[in-house]
């Protein structure tokens, strides 16, 4: 099966260039962050504290993430539910990072993505693809740009779908779920060795796609 695994940081373009690459090569996209904050909407609405571990890891088994759609628009469904919207509010990403900390929240998505790659040429973008879901995948990518630079886009993004949100908030939320990916005990966000590094700060999202391709071709 075809695999690329793409990690980087958050805001770093990640899920536009994955979905067009993905596209392009007329295979499947997975986005695992979504799934993350999937389980993260799921454990605040019970009212749990995500933080808490001995709390948030009997609620996993209640929970069925499903991926529909057919063609290039996906949607995710919580226990049956389109969660697709819900997930991207601002509030949830915060979530989605401290419950991603849990070791058993962590495996019991990974061991999802895992079997989802085993049987789909696929593209699949988080922070612990190139590291840990699929580190044996022969091409693996961590695309990152500047703090200020993934800040300003979320801004955009997040204004363009209406969300009232200031950016200095934005920066310092990047900030701190950069520490918080980077520094989390188990399977943090690393840059592995043998990723191709591609930095977006100044480059378009075409630019990003052709050096992605160009390896990937050549490879
Ligand atoms: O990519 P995103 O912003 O939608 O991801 C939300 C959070 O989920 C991110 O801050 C960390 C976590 N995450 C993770 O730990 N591992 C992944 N493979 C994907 C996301």
């Amino acid at each position: 099966m075809l695999n690329i695994a793409i990690d980087g940081p958050s805001g770093a373009g990640k899920s536009t260039i994955s979905k067009l690459l993905a596209k392009k090569l007329g295979i499947l996209y997975l986005d695992t962050g979504a799934m993350y904050r999937a389980v993260a909407l799921y454990v605040d609405r019970t009212g749990t504290d995500v933080n808490d571990r001995e709390k948030v890891v009997p609620l996993l088994e209640d929970i069925a993430i499903e991926f529909r759609g057919d063609g290039e628009e996906k949607r995710i469904f919580l226990n049956g539910e389109d969660v697709s919207e819900a997930i991207r509010e601002h509030r949830v990403s915060k979530l989605a990072s401290d419950v991603s900390k849990i070791r058993e929240v962590r495996l019991f998505l990974v061991e999802q993505q895992r079997e989802i790659a085993k049987k789909n040429d696929i593209v699949l973008d988080g922070r612990d693809i190139t590291s840990f879901v699929l580190p044996d995948s022969k091409y693996k990518f961590f695309l990152t740009a500047t703090p200020k630079e993934r800040a300003r886009r979320r801004y955009e993004e997040l204004r363009s779908k209406g969300f009232d949100v200031d950016y200095d908030k934005i920066l310092e939320d990047v900030n701190d779920r950069d520490y918080n990916d980077m520094n989390r005990d188990f399977a943090p966000l690393v840059q592995v060795d043998d990723a191709v590094v591609i930095d977006s700060t100044n480059l378009t999202t075409d630019e990003v796609i052709e050096v992605i391709l160009r390896y990937v071709n050549t490879h």
